[in-house]
């Protein structure tokens, strides 16, 4: 079972679903927006329903399919008894996926002869479509033209993957799988949130600082804080979102721009290049402190003597925030700083410290000993304070619903 996802949770979704084999793919992007939370009417076309069948999209949803333009809803739950247009009304996205070149052809021109394409022209939310076809159909001319005349319109079309289609021919068509396509229908509805607009960098995950070619020194952060923080940007409309990343094997949120790094010394030089004209730069990663002194050029071996071991000299590293407060002081930007600390002991008092001593708008601050919070797992239990002495205890939470709370307070520094 999936969490909820605040960004979806009670939204009314409207799928149309298509005569393509990914259609069988639409069935889980059904399922997945349902346990998200949102309320998903699926409209089928006759092409559609010859690959999968109602009672699928039923089933997974627990609402009821609309397959035809002459059925009347019966629940009573509608405006209107007219599905196409009761179904339009309230809706918060329109999302066609799988959408053949046909039914693409037809929205673009406006025809309306069947349930989806009567409502595409009806309804008054964003549309959002993920064309999948076969790859001569996607690329030739006619269907270029009628994506432009789509985006034109403020429709988001989803770019589809390249792979292997159902014909054995290999090209671009295929529907991206369903954490993509939620991740582009995030996009749609959060586009008017408090970041709208707005540049924001993240940086996550623990540094590592290279010993030799084949080992390094790092620590036990996982980057999920980090990742959650850029997903809720997104989700909360900001413009762009780079997320300056030493962690590994995470899925990059849709939409983010991800600029991966080792060392310390890299996310410095990344934070600064991206940092000029940021609206807020939020340093969730979990920085080296000290790195070796000599970087070994070749894989340090060890000699026939067992009690034989190297010594290893460490430096330090330079405080990416604190040369982020100077340049701060300089340009005016990043306009927000946020840090995060994790601490052991004394919890408030370090933190306390550490956001004057940074020159921070906001400091997280969680204490690393609990076993529900912190480090690897999916929960955090933080505490944020600002500059005016507040602090603010965040019960445990899912580290999602704590980046939404930090980028909440983000977006308010920012009204200020
Ligand atoms: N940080 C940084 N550059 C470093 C180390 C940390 O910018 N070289 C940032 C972290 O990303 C975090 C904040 O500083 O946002 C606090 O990190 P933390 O490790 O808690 O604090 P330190 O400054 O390392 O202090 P200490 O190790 O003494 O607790």
């Amino acid at each position: 079972m999936q969490d909820k996802i605040t960004l979806l949770d009670n939204k009314r979704i409207i799928l149309g679903v298509t005569g393509s084999i990914a259609a069988y793919k639409a069935v889980d992007l059904a399922s997945k927006l349902t346990q998200a939370g949102a309320l998903v009417d699926v409209m089928m076309t006759d092409a559609a329903q010859q690959f999968v069948t109602p009672l699928a999209f039923q089933s997974v949803t627990g609402r009821a399919v609309y397959t035809s333009m002459w059925q009347t809803d019966s629940s009573g739950g509608l405006p209107t008894h007219i599905a196409h247009i009761g179904l339009g009304e309230g809706a918060d996205v329109l999302v066609i996926a799988p959408c053949t070149a046909n039914t693409l052809a037809k929205i673009a021109h406006g025809l309306a002869d069947d349930l989806l394409s009567v409502t595409a022209l009806a309804a008054r939310c964003p549309l959002v479509i993920a064309p999948a076809m076969d790859g001569g159909m996607y690329g030739s001319e006619v269907t270029e033209f009628n994506i432009r005349i789509l985006k034109g319109r403020g429709v988001m079309v989803i770019e589809p993957d390249e792979g292997r289609f159902a014909s054995g021919l290999v090209g671009k068509g295929r529907l991206p799988e369903t954490p993509a396509l939620i991740g582009h229908i995030r996009r749609m509805l959060g586009r008017d949130g408090a970041l709208r607009g707005k540049n924001i960098v993240v940086t996550a995950g623990g540094t590592r600082e290279a010993i030799d070619p084949v080992r390094y020194i790092s620590n036990r952060s996982s980057g999920k804080q980090g990742y959650a923080l850029a997903q809720a940007a997104l989700d909360a409309g900001a413009k762009n979102v780079t997320l300056i990343s030493a962690a590994q094997h995470l899925p990059a949120p849709v939409g983010a721009t991800v600029v991966p790094v080792n060392s310390a010394a890299e996310m410095l030089y990344a934070v600064l290049e991206h940092t000029p004209n940021a609206d807020a730069l939020l340093m969730a990663a979990a920085v080296a402190d000290f790195t070796p002194e000599h970087v070994a050029t070749q894989k340090i071996k060890k000699k026939d003597d067992s009690s034989d071991a190297p010594t290893l000299a460490l430096t330090r590293t330079p405080d990416i925030l604190l040369v982020v407060k100077k340049r701060r002081e300089d340009t005016g930007f990043p306009r927000v700083v946020v840090g995060f600390a994790a601490e052991s002991e004394d919890l408030l008092h370090n933190a306390r410290a550490k956001l004057e001593r940074k020159g921070l708008d906001l400091l997280v601050a969680n204490d690393i000993t609990a076993s529900d919070a912190g480090f690897e797992v999916d929960t955090n239990r933080v505490v944020i304070l600002d500059t005016n002495g507040g602090q603010e205890t965040l019960g445990l939470l899912s580290k999602a619903a704590v980046a939404e709370a930090i980028i909440g307070r983000v977006a308010e520094v920012l009204r200020r």
